[in-house]
C-alpha cells in the first residue's frame, strides 16, 4: 500500500488538499473513503486518481447526495447507515474491473462470480435486500437524491451554525472538510462533555458520544434522522450553553 495523502499529523481533522496527494504511477487503483465517520470529515469533491480506477468506501455517505458513478471503478458501501439494515453491502463495479478479476480469489470474495450469478451465487440476506429496496423506494418518493441532499445540507448546516455561533462548542473538523453525516465537536473539558452527554441522553437525544478512539461528541445525522431531531438538538445545545456557559 502506498499512502498517497494523509492528514495524520492534524489528527485527520481535514481532507488532504489536492497538492498533498502524490499518486503512484502505475497503481492498480486509488482508494478513498468518501466520508470519515469517526473524525467527521467528507470529500466534497472526489480526489484525482490519474489513470488508475478510483475505489471508494462510501459506507457512511452513500445515497446522501447524487454522485457521478462514472468517476469510479468501484464503490462499496455497507448498508447500515443510509441504505438499510447491517449485513448487506452495495457494490457498484465497472465491467472492466470485473473482467480483470483474479481467478485465484476465493469464490465469496470474487465480485465477478457475484455479478455472473445476479448476486444470487449463494443464499443472500433476503430480508436486508428487501428493506434496502424499500429504502430506495422511499428515497424516490421524497424526490430522489437531489431532495435528500438538500435536506442533508440543511440539517448539517443548522448544527454547524450552532457550533460556530459563540465558541462554547468547537467543531473538530476544518470547515472545508466538514461531514454532512457526522458532526463532531468538543466542549471546554471532558467533564463538561460527560455532563452534556448525560443531560442530552436524559432529554431523549441519544448516542452523542464520539467514537471511542477520539472522544468528544458526535451527532450522526444519516438520512433516516429527522430534521426535527436536529432542531431539538440545537435547542438543547442552546439551553445547555445558557446554563453552563
Ligand atoms: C466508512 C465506513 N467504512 C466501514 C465501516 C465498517 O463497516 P462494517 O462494520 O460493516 O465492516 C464503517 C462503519 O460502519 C464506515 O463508516
Amino acid at each position: 500500500v502506498h499512502v498517497t495523502g494523509s492528514t495524520k499529523a492534524d489528527n485527520y481533522n481535514r481532507i488532504p488538499s489536492p497538492g498533498e496527494i502524490a499518486l503512484t504511477p502505475g497503481a492498480a487503483y486509488v482508494h478513498c473513503t468518501t466520508n470519515n465517520t469517526i473524525e467527521g470529515t467528507e470529500w466534497s469533491s472526489l480526489p484525482a486518481a490519474g489513470d488508475a480506477p478510483l475505489v471508494a468506501d462510501a459506507s457512511s455517505d452513500i445515497f446522501s447526495r447524487p454522485i457521478d458513478v462514472r468517476r469510479f471503478g468501484l464503490i462499496y458501501a455497507g448498508a447500515q447507515k443510509n441504505l438499510g439494515p447491517s449485513g448487506v453491502t452495495l457494490v457498484i463495479v465497472h465491467n472492466d474491473l470485473l473482467a480483470r478479476s483474479s481467478k485465484s480469489l476465493p469464490t465469496m470474495l470474487n465480485y465477478k462470480v457475484m455479478a455472473e450469478n445476479n448476486s444470487l451465487y449463494n443464499t443472500p440476506n433476503t430480508f436486508g435486500i428487501y428493506i434496502l429496496g424499500l429504502t430506495m423506494k422511499w428515497v424516490k418518493s421524497i424526490g430522489g437524491l437531489a431532495a435528500v441532499a438538500e435536506t442533508n445540507d440543511r440539517k448539517a448546516g443548522k448544527l454547524y451554525a450552532e457550533l460556530d455561533r459563540t465558541g462554547f462548542y468547537r467543531g473538530t473538523a476544518e470547515k472545508a472538510s466538514r461531514s454532512r453525516m457526522n458532526v463532531t465537536f468538543r466542549l471546554a473539558s471532558e467533564d463538561l462533555e460527560k455532563k452534556f452527554e448525560k443531560e442530552a441522553t436524559a432529554a431523549g437525544l441519544d448516542g452523542l458520544k464520539g467514537h471511542r478512539s477520539v472522544g468528544g461528541m458526535r451527532a450522526s445525522i444519516y438520512n433516516a434522522f429527522p430534521e426535527a431531531g436536529v432542531d431539538a438538538l440545537v435547542q438543547f445545545m442552546r439551553e445547555f450553553e445558557r446554563t453552563n456557559g
